[in-house]
């Protein structure tokens, strides 16, 4: 019986752990939602408790009528006053954390668009912008304001280890900021329907220590490294011949597209489409089985691409620090 027990509510615990998870908080906004939590909880199970022995009270221990001045106060006090009480408490505690997850932040601002099914961002840095897309590094120790908007239909930007979710409504700019105080790669994910591959929309929320973050934005501004000899250049060769440029960007050749996300340091991001490992497999697998990995995406399947050619394009991708 215990067992059965332990094993059936393994899942619900594992879900509770690891770089998705608002009960492992990593930021000073994820650390106050995580504390409201577990007091809204506790409440609830010490509710939970009155109201059944109440109920045990009075249908096995004093089964006889109540008075009704007695009935009255009950229900006057703990439906009416008792509840009045505890959800204004709530209401205002909840209320006081708002300013925070709205501050403008220390430095940093950061652009993210919602697309289907990606995040296009931007970093404002002093010599313009940078681009980049499905990751959002933050530097620790430091609020920095996020500003959201959507292209196509609304989403909702969450990283759950960092703090709490806001909607990107397509014609609105919203802005929140994320404090970190624990450096590491967390998940983060589209938390409003947006279309068929709305559980797909993953991305890496990155939080660097600042020096190691400040190094990694100036790598970012740069244009693109030219391919190694090899393999690479002829997959440099495939993305032109396959006209990836009409809809890919990488700073530094012809490639200039705008609708798809910038590849210009692609192979230095944590994963491939916010969902595969970061490796020549993971940039084939995309490549070859883009429909499969994200269903409706706008990207056709290159599944007509011969194997070595594909197996060049992942290498030059992935030679894209
Ligand atoms: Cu974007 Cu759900």
């Amino acid at each position: 019986m215990r067992r059965a027990a332990a094993l059936a509510s393994a899942p619900l615990v594992a879900g509770c752990e690891g770089r998705q998870s608002v009960l492992a908080p990593a930021g000073v906004d994820a650390a106050a939602l995580s504390t409201l939590f577990w007091v809204m909880l506790a409440g609830a199970v010490v509710l939970w408790l009155l109201i059944n022995g109440a109920f045990f009270y009075v249908t096995r221990v004093r089964q006889r009528a109540m008075s009704r001045a007695w009935a009255e106060g009950i229900i006057l006090g703990g439906g009416v006053v008792f509840p009045a009480v505890v959800l204004s408490v709530l209401l205002l505690w909840g209320l006081s954390l708002m300013p925070d997850i709205r501050a403008p932040g220390d430095a940093l601002r950061v652009h993210v668009q919602g697309e289907q099914w990606w995040w296009r961002v931007h970093y404002e840095t002093p010599g313009g912008a940078v681009v980049a897309a499905n990751e959002v590094r933050l530097p620790l120790g430091s609020r920095s304001e996020i500003v959201l908007t959507a292209d196509d239909v609304i989403h909702s930007f969450w990283i759950p280890a960092l703090g709490g979710k806001t909607d990107m409504i397509p014609g609105r700019i919203n802005r929140m900021s994320l404090h970190p105080t624990e450096p590491g790669i967390y998940r983060g994910q589209c938390t409003e329907f947006c279309g068929e591959s709305h559980a797909q929309m993953a991305f890496e929320g990155v939080v660097m220590e600042p020096e190691a973050f400040r190094l990694w934005l100036a790598r970012q501004a740069e244009p693109a490294l030219p391919p190694a000899d090899g393999p690479a250049r002829r997959g440099a060769e495939v993305f032109q011949a396959e006209g990836c440029g009409a809809c890919h960007a990488i700073r530094g050749t012809p490639a200039r597209g705008r609708v798809g996300p910038d590849l210009t340091h692609v192979g230095s991001r944590v994963s491939v489409a916010g969902l595969l490992p970061n490796d020549p497999e993971g940039f084939a697998r995309w490549i070859r089985d883009t429909d499969d990995v994200k269903p409706g995406v706008r990207m056709p399947s290159y599944d007509h691409v011969p194997s070595d050619d594909l197996a060049a394009l992942a290498l030059y991708m992935e030679g894209l620090q």
